[in-house]
């Protein structure tokens, strides 16, 4: 993939606060859209239509206001303002459904009263095949059918309970769509008629995979709202207002979206019931990472299919989905480390015995590669944490008890090893992460953080897990 393509992916996928990767910050005017404020908090805050916005009456600043609420839902740091972070979340594409309710629907909790519903494909985009299109809005229903009791049974009857089709431009809903990007798609709560009704944008670039708008994904996120869900304000859950990109193939339901459709629904039939991933927070005095590097100056944390990303100058923690950076990245990085010297980062996947290298977004030539080419026995399947010395160039390698240390300019494994982790750093136990930073090496095992002293050979100090993070 070429650069310019990754950058524009960087532009869709993000979540978080600010999108840019780790460089040299840039001087970004901060020209005031005030067309797309209007717009934008018009179509998703209810801000009324006002046609002489220069002659507002009174003292309250209905904008600023309706501002403030978009960002209090989006985490952003609440001004009133329409400030370089709002106009960046403003610009990216997501579900046309209003973020706060009382807009199109009525409130209350909507619910279809029965559970086994039925479903329509009005019509096909030309975009996709129409066994892709067919696959993939199975896939989104099941989705929803795995954690609830409900059942969906495609007919080709005139009227179904959920009707979907491919919409342009204004197609009589009072919901007009706005050509590619933007808004992709909508869907109205349970009821008769519209109620239930997935519309879909069709001048959206739909696809099965990465690449433009995975159909699969935006309609998984619609039928919530023809299931009664409205938006979360969890960057995490298929309920968020704003377009991201997950392999299809590594999807899992995440739990705020199954508590939110149980609540209405109940639990599954199974006799086991589904659980999903839960998005990581910074202050969660119970958080265990999966491997840690650090990144042009910045540290970065991974868990799961996220990185939280701490600059250490900046007080807040930064949430981003790994494929924000690197979306042919798997997730669930084990091991991570950083080669100062060659500007590139290794990536360990756990299980699948495989590195990755990147320099910048891009995934170097040739990679993944199985980890014996760097010198492993092929009985070591998985790397738990890794760093990287600048200084000695030795990079270590911790595989269950035990460690490795690599020679970065001879490209092999050093004589003598493995040894044993107790013996040279400590009773440290098994290493879920490691990091260096300013002469110190931190060690993470499950919520607690060891500093380790290179010089003086002994861990000097105990710390929980999340100390970097301003809590
Ligand atoms: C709903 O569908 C399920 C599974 O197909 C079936 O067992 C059940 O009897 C149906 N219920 C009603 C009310 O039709
Ligand atoms: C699909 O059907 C709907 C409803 O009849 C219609 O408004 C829309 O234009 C059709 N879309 C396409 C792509 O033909
Ligand atoms: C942390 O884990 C403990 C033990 O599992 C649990 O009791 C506690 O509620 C958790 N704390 C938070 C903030 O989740
Ligand atoms: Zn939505
Ligand atoms: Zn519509």
């Amino acid at each position: 993939m070429t650069r310019m393509k990754v950058l524009s992916l960087l532009l869709l996928l993000y979540v978080g606060i600010s999108s840019a990767f780790p460089v040299d910050p840039e001087k970004e005017d901060e020209g005031k859209n005030i067309d797309l404020v209007e717009t934008y908090l018009q179509n998703f805050y209810n801000l009324e239509k006002d046609h002489r916005p220069h002659l507002r009456k009174g003292g309250k600043n209905h904008l600023a206001e309706k501002l403030k609420e978009m960002q209090e839902f989006f985490g952003l740091q609440v001004t009133g303002k329409p400030d370089h972070d709002t106009l960046e979340m403003m610009n990216k594409p997501r579900c046309g459904v209003p973020d706060v309710e009382q807009y199109v629907f009525t409130t209350g909790n909507p619910k279809w009263k029965k559970n086994n519903l039925t479903y329509r494909i009005v019509n096909y985009t030309r975009k996709m095949r129409q066994t892709d299109v067919d696959a993939a809005i199975q896939k989104a229903l099941n989705v929803w059918s795995s954690v609830t009791p409900l059942t969906f049974q495609k007919t080709k009857d005139k009227i179904a309970d959920i009707m979907i089709s491919f919409e342009y431009r204004d197609h009589k809903d009072n919901s007009p769509f706005d050509g590619p990007d933007g808004q992709l798609a909508h869907a109205f709560q349970p009821g008769e008629g519209l109620g239930g009704d997935v519309h879909l944008d069709d001048e959206e670039a739909w696809t099965k995979d990465g690449r433009g708008y995975n159909l699969f994904i935006v309609v998984a996120h619609e039928l919530g709202h023809s299931l009664g869900l409205s938006h979360s304000n969890d960057p995490g859950a298929l309920m968020y207002p704003n377009y991201a990109y997950t392999d299809p193939k590594e999807f899992r339901l995440p739990q705020d979206d199954i508590d939110g459709i149980q609540a209405i629904y109940g639990q599954s039939n199974d006799a086991v019931q589904p659980t999903g991933p839960t998005t990581p927070q910074a202050c969660d005095p119970n958080l265990t990472f999966d491997a840690i590097t650090t990144l042009r100056g910045e540290m970065m944390f991974f868990k799961g299919r996220y990185m939280l990303r701490k600059h250490p100058e900046r007080s807040e923690t930064e949430l981003n989905f790994i494929s924000l950076f690197w979306p042919n990245l798997p997730s669930g990085i084990q091991a991570a480390y950083e080669n100062i010297e060659r500007d590139e980062i290794l990536l360990f996947k756990g299980n699948e015995d495989k590195y990755w290298v990147v320099r910048g977004y891009d995934i170097a030539y040739g990679y993944p590669k199985p980890i014996y080419r760097l010198g492993f026995p092929k009985t070591v399947k998985r790397v738990n944490a890794a760093y990287s010395d600048e200084t000695t160039g030795k990079t270590y390698f911790f595989v269950a008890d035990r460690y490795w240390r690599y020679d970065e300019n001879k490209k092999s494994m050093d004589h003598g090893y493995p040894r044993k982790i107790i013996q040279d750093f400590g009773k440290i136990g098994r290493v879920d992460a490691v990091f260096q930073k300013d002469g110190y090496v931190y060690f993470f095992h499950g919520t607690t953080q060891f500093q380790f002293d290179p010089r003086a050979k002994r861990i000097v100090n105990q710390m929980k897990s999340i100390s970097w993070f301003n809590c």
